[in-house]
């Protein structure tokens, strides 16, 4: 089953996530598993049958006296399903490196909390052609130390997240086969592969169309519901 994943970011205040989400209470999509990731304030307001609950963050950290920290657990008992670990703007913004992201993943594998691990090379590599060297080194010096099991990688080019330009669908392709053939080759496993960077209700379309791709990893266009239903319409048709 295709999955997207909706990072809402820290767009909305409080009651626009509570309108948000009085208007999911109609939504169903059984053909394509559908992911919402709120801030952690607003999680419980997302708490649903008929899709899946992710959070943007979650503790490096398992005690339970740390303040201002989100354990895997107080996550698990509110019923997030995924979490996201590696997104460039943790990377950029709070200097988050491949310890952490080893530590988050191993809470949540202890937690049953599925992991969508973000990598993504900058534009100065991807002009410089470095692209793969860049995506293995991130998927190595994290997964040789992980569990890999529950594991779905998100490949968003960091020139892509938030800027509307995104890259041609055949890179997209081959970009999203190297990370498939490298997780073959390293854990035996070929993991799922989403794409992120300037998905939209316009795009889609297209972007549909790359058949290794298992997903979308969306951030502006998630904030608009009837976005999200364009896009889940695109996905389901062939
Ligand atoms: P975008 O963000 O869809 O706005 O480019 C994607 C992301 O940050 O995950």
């Amino acid at each position: 089953m295709k999955i997207l994943a909706c990072n809402f970011k820290n767009k909305l205040t409080y009651s626009e996530y509570q309108a948000y989400s009085q208007k999911l209470e109609e939504f169903s999509c059984s053909f394509v598993k559908t992911i919402f990731i709120p801030p952690f304030p607003f999680l419980p307001l997302f708490k649903s049958k008929s899709y899946e609950l992710g959070s943007q963050d979650i503790s490096s950290f398992n005690e339970t006296t740390i303040t201002g920290e989100v354990t895997a657990e107080a996550l698990k008992s509110l019923g997030v399903a995924y979490t996201l670990v590696g997104h460039s703007e943790r990377r950029k913004y709070k200097n988050e490196i491949n310890i952490d992201f080893i530590n988050k993943i191993n809470n949540a594998w202890e937690s049953k909390i599925k992991v969508i691990y973000c990598i993504g090379e900058s534009l100065e590599d991807h002009e410089n052609g470095n692209t793969y060297m860049v995506l293995e080194k991130q998927i190595s010096e994290v997964l040789n130390n992980v569990a890999t099991d529950n594991i779905i990688i998100a490949y968003e080019p960091i020139w892509a997240i938030g800027t509307k330009v995104w890259p041609d669908p055949k890179e997209i392709e081959e970009t999203t086969q190297f990370i498939k053939d490298i997780t073959e080759e390293k854990y035996d496993t070929s993991l799922k592969v989403l794409y992120g960077g300037s998905v939209d209700d316009n795009n889609i379309k297209e972007l549909k169309k790359i058949k290794n791709v298992d997903g979308f990893l969306i951030g502006n266009a998630s904030l608009s519901l009837d976005k999200v239903k364009a896009i889940l319409l695109e996905m389901m048709g062939e």
